[in-house]
C-alpha cells in the first residue's frame, strides 16, 4: 500500500533510546527517541497526535508545526500501523490532558524529527484489547491479531511458564533430550499424521503423539531423569482445549515410585505457575481418588472450587415404580441427581432452557428436575410416579429443603456424569456457588486399568503401558476389569493439565496386558516388537508425565480455548486460515513420494 506519494526513510543511524512503554515523568527534559507502530492517529486542528506502539507499551508522540515543519507535514500522511522512528523531547501534559488510562500519560514526546519507516494497509480490525471481531478474521489475520494486548500477553507468559519448568526440572536432575519428529505410530489413541519417505516408497514416517515410547527407551538406555518439551501430534476432533498439534512438557524417570514422580509434579507444578504468573498454590496438593471424583463431580477433572455435587440414587430407583428410571437401572445404567438448595432464582422457564440445552448439546435423553416449593410441596413432572418412601429416601440422600431444585438424569454412567458435571459447572457459575479461590489444583490418582469401550471390548483408560498396582497383577488374567493402574492426573481449576504413570517395566507384564487389551502374540510383535524386545535389554522400574503445555497456559492465562494461547492454530476444522494449510501439493511432489490422490465421492 506504499502509495508513490509516500517516501520511506531510513532508520540510518538513529536508535531507539527508549521503549514506548518506558517514558515517564522521569524523562522529562529528556530526549529520546522511539520507533513502533501508529497505533492511533488525532488531528486536532494543526497538531497532530499519535499514540505509537512497540512491544512494551504506549507512548503519545506530537507534531506540532511550530517544532519542525516538516516532521508535522510528513505526520499527515501517517496511518494505522505505520511504523515510524521519532525523535523528541519528552514534555509533561498540562492537567488537563493527562491521560489516567495510559501508563505514560502523563507525558508525550514533543517530535523534533519523523522517520516514516514503512507504510501499512489498513488493519482488519483495531489493535485494541477487544478486537470485537468474529474469530475466524482473527485467525486470517492472525498478525494484526498477535499485536492485541491478550496474545502478546499470553504468549509473554507462555514464555515464562517454559523458562520456570526447564529451570525446574533442570534443577531437580532431569537433562533435556529430542526424540524424533520423523518417528513411528505411537497408542495414544488419536489417528497418527502420517509423512510419506521419498526414499522408500510406499513407506510412512508416523508424526509422535508424544514421545511416550521414545521416553521409555530412553530410560531402558540409562538416562535416568528425562525432559523435554515436546510437539505431538494428534488427528484428533478439535475442541476448545485440543489442537491438532499441541506441546507437551514431557519427562520419565527410573528407579521411582508413584510418591516420587508426584513429588516432581508437584514441585515443577508450583515452579512453573509462580515463575509464569505469580500463582502460589497450595502444598502438599490435594489428593482424590477417580471413583470419588466421578461420584461428586462425574468427571476426572474436578473444579472444587465450585460447591454443588452430585448424589447417586441408582439403588433407589432400583425397585420403583418409576418406569423410566428403574428401566435405565435394569439395563445396568445410573441415576444421579445434582440438587441446588436456595434455587428460587432459578424460574421454570430458566429449567425449560437447562433441559433444551442438555438435550441439544449433550444428547440427554431430558431433564428430570424435582422443585420443592417454600411452602414444602413438590412440584415436578416426575414427582406422580414417586411413593411416600422413596421421596423421604431422595430428599433424605439430597439433603432437600423448601427452596431447593433437584435435577436427575438417568442414563449409562458416562452419560449421565457427564450431563450432571456439565450442568453442575454451569449452575455454579451462573448463581455463584463457588468457594472464591482463584486457583483449585490436585492429582486425581487410583484410575483403574482398563474399561469397556461401547463394544464390550476391554479398553485402557490412559495408554497400554500403564503399571498396575503389584498387588493386582494376579488380576490380570482372572478379573482385569478389577485391577487398579498407577495412573495420576494433574488439574487445576477443571483442566486436566497432564497425565503419567509408572511403566511396565516387564516384559511379561507388558505382553500380559496387551493380550488383555484383545492383542494376538502376531499384533503386539508387529505394534510393539521394539518395544517389547527393549524391555528384555535390562529395563529399569520406570515412570513419569506429560503435561499440556499449551492448557497450562491457558489455565495461566485465563484463556477460554487453546487457540488463544498458540502463536498460530488452526480452526475447528484443521485449518491454519493464515498459511492456508492443508492446501494440495503439485503433480510432480507427489509423483516423487510414489503418492497418487484418491478423492472422496462429494456426499
Ligand atoms: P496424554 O495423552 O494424557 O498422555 O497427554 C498428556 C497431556 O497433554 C495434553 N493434551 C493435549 N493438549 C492439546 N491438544 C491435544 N490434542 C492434547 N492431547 C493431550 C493434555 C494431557 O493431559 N504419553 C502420555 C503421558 C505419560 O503417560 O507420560 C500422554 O501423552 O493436557
Amino acid at each position: 500500500m506504499t502509495s508513490e506519494r509516500t517516501k520511506l526513510d531510513a532508520m540510518g543511524t538513529l536508535r531507539r533510546s527508549h521503549g514506548c512503554g518506558q517514558i515517564d515523568r522521569s524523562c522529562v527534559g529528556e530526549e529520546v527517541v522511539v520507533a513502533g507502530w501508529a497505533h492511533r492517529r488525532r488531528d486536532h486542528g494543526g497538531v497532530i497526535f499519535v499514540d505509537l506502539r512497540d512491544q512494551g507499551g504506549l507512548v503519545q508522540v506530537v507534531f506540532r508545526p511550530e517544532t519542525s515543519t516538516e516532521a508535522h507535514e510528513r505526520a499527515g500522511d501517517i496511518r494505522s500501523e505505520w511504523v515510524i522512528l521519532a525523535r523528541g523531547v519528552v514534555e509533561a501534559r498540562s492537567a488537563e490532558t493527562v491521560n489516567a488510562k495510559m501508563a505514560t500519560g502523563e507525558v508525550e514526546v514533543n517530535v523534533h524529527e519523523l522517520r516514516v519507516l514503512n507504510s501499512a494497509s489498513p488493519p482488519p480490525f483495531p489493535i485494541e484489547e477487544e478486537a470485537g471481531a468474529d474469530e475466524s478474521v482473527r485467525l486470517k489475520h492472525r498478525i494484526h491479531d498477535l499485536r492485541r494486548p491478550p496474545l502478546q500477553r499470553a504468549l509473554a507468559v507462555r514464555d515464562a511458564l517454559s523458562r520456570a519448568m526447564r529451570q525446574s526440572l533442570s534443577s531437580q536432575g532431569f537433562m533435556d533430550i529430542e526424540t524424533p519428529m520423523l518417528a513411528r505410530a505411537t497408542p495414544e489413541g488419536a489417528r497418527d499424521f502420517l509423512v510419506p519417505s521419498r526414499m522408500h516408497p510406499g513407506s510412512f514416517y508416523a508424526l509422535p503423539q508424544s514421545p511416550q515410547i521414545m521416553k521409555q527407551l530412553l530410560m531402558v538406555s540409562g538416562f535416568e531423569r528425562y525432559y523435554q518439551i515436546a510437539r505431538c501430534f494428534r488427528d484428533e476432533d478439535q475442541r476448545a482445549d485440543r489442537q491438532l498439534e499441541f506441546t507437551q512438557v514431557d519427562l520419565e524417570m527410573s528407579f521411582v515410585g508413584v510418591e516420587e514422580v508426584l513429588a516432581v509434579l508437584e514441585k515443577t507444578t508450583r515452579d512453573g505457575c509462580l515463575g509464569a504468573a505469580g500463582v502460589e498454590l497450595p502444598e502438599p496438593f490435594p489428593r482424590m481418588s477417580y471413583s470419588e471424583a466421578m461420584d461428586r463431580f462425574g468427571c476426572d477433572r474436578p473444579d472444587t472450587r465450585i460447591l454443588l455435587e452430585l448424589v447417586d440414587m441408582t439403588d433407589l430407583f432400583s425397585t420403583s415404580g418409576f418406569k423410566a428410571f428403574k428401566g435405565v437401572v435394569d439395563k445396568g445404567g445410573i441415576v444421579k441427581c445434582l440438587p441446588v438448595h436456595d434455587a428460587d432464582g432459578i424460574s421454570r422457564s430458566e429449567i425449560d432452557r437447562l433441559e433444551s440445552f442438555v438435550r441439544k448439546e449433550l444428547g440427554a435423553r431430558g431433564l428430570g428436575w424435582i422443585r420443592i416449593a417454600e411452602d414444602g410441596e413438590w412440584r415436578s413432572p416426575i414427582v406422580k410416579f414417586l411413593t411416600e418412601e422413596e421421596r423421604a429416601a431422595i430428599a433424605e440422600r439430597s439433603e432437600a429443603r423448601p427452596g431447593s431444585l433437584l435435577f436427575f438424569q438417568a442414563d449409562v454412567a458416562d452419560k449421565a456424569n457427564a450431563i450432571l458435571s456439565r450442568l453442575r459447572i454451569d449452575l455454579g457459575e451462573k448463581l455463584g456457588r463457588v468457594d472464591g479461590r482463584d486457583w483449585d489444583v490436585l492429582f486425581v490418582v487410583d484410575f483403574p486399568l482398563f474399561e469397556r469401550d461401547d463394544k464390550g471390548q476391554l479398553t485402557y483408560v490412559h495408554q497400554p503401558f500403564v503399571a498396575p498396582l503389584e498387588e493386582d497383577i494376579p488380576l490380570l488374567e482372572t478379573n482385569p476389569e478389577a485391577v487398579r493402574g498407577t495412573h495420576y492426573d494433574v488439574v487445576m481449576n477443571g483442566t486436566e493439565l497432564g497425565s503419567g504413570s509408572l511403566r511396565n517395566h516387564r516384559a511379561d507384564i507388558q505382553r500380559d496386558i496387551l493380550r488383555a487389551l484383545g492383542y494376538s502374540e502376531e499384533q503386539m510383535q508387529q505394534s510393539f516388537g521394539f518395544m517389547l524386545d527393549a524391555l528384555e535389554l535390562g529395563a529399569p522400574p520406570h515412570g513419569g508425565f506429560a503435561f499440556g503445555f499449551d492448557r497450562m497456559v491457558m489455565v495461566l492465562a485465563g484463556a477460554d480455548s487453546l487457540r488463544d494461547v498458540v502463536a498460530f492454530p488452526k480452526t475447528q476444522r484443521g485449518q491454519d486460515l493464515l498459511l492456508e494449510a492443508p492446501s494440495p501439493v503439485a503433480t510432480d511432489q507427489l509423483d516423487e513420494l510414489s503418492i497418487r490422490v484418491r478423492l472422496p465421492k462429494p456426499e
